[in-house]
């Protein structure tokens, strides 16, 4: 069922978003070559309960980290790990806050040093589609105007999107109805209304759309060793247009 959120909800969302964007901004401060995911996993851990809050990730369907860490052709569900990221890397982190019940969940793409050119148009393009998508997210809209809108930009820009994982709706739990897929055509799904929360987060590849499961039956990769990047917000659908409770600026 589509659960559609009170005021009072949204708020205790907000929250939990605000101190969401906290965590990603000390995060960007701490990307640099040399710095292992395992480390920013655990510094997650810290910040999140100095704050009294919990990574609602932790023991979701049994996955064992506070963060997911996804590197280069890595989609997501990347487990982080000691192994150094180097100049060069494209790595998402991605969380969800659990704060006095409410729930932010916001993925964030950095580049580790000194980035390629496309590996950066990679990153910019993946986080316009995002903003792509939020405008499509107002009352009256269906879901497949979200889709289309990040689908059309992406790929006019050379890259594609990941099919096999989409945006969700969010709260109570961390994945409730519907399915938000950052592809597809206009005018179809269900209609947004006031009060529903949802992830727009759109995967986009430099390569094939395609993934494949890693033996850990978690870690998303392309195909094709392709780079991927992604950028999420979770978004308040209000009757004055989308508000986002992970925005960082
Ligand atoms: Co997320």
């Amino acid at each position: 069922m589509i659960t559609r959120k009170s005021k009072r909800e949204i708020e205790q969302m907000q929250k939990a978003g605000d101190l969401l964007v906290k965590c990603h901004k000390e995060i960007a401060k701490m990307i640099k070559p040399g710095i292992t995911t395992m480390e920013i996993d655990a510094f997650v851990e810290r910040f999140l309960a100095k704050h009294g809050a919990t990574p609602e990730q932790k023991g979701f369907s049994g996955y064992p980290y506070a963060t997911c860490a996804s590197i280069n052709d890595e989609i997501c569900h990347g487990f982080p790990r000691e192994e150094k990221l180097v100049s060069g890397d494209i790595v998402t982190i991605d969380m969800v806050v659990k704060l006095n019940g409410g729930l932010a969940d916001s993925a964030w793409s950095y580049a580790v040093g000194e980035l390629d050119e496309q590996g950066k148009r990679l990153l910019e393009v993946t986080k316009t589609s995002l903003y792509k998508g939020i405008e499509q997210a107002e009352v009256g809209k269906r879901i497949g105007d979200i889709g289309h809108a990040i689908q059309t930009y992406a790929e006019a820009q050379g890259f594609s999107v990941v099919r096999d994982f989409t945006g969700h709706g969010i709260g109570p739990t961390i994945h409730e109805p519907p399915h938000i897929p950052h592809f597809g055509l206009p005018n179809k799904g269900a209609r947004l209304k006031e009060g529903m929360v949802i992830t727009i987060e759109p995967m986009i590849n430099e390569g094939s759309w395609k993934s494949k499961m890693d033996a850990n039956n978690w870690t998303a990769r392309t195909i094709d060793k392709g780079r991927s990047a992604q950028y999420e917000h979770t978004i308040a659908i209000t009757k004055d247009g989308p508000l986002i409770l992970t925005e960082q600026d």
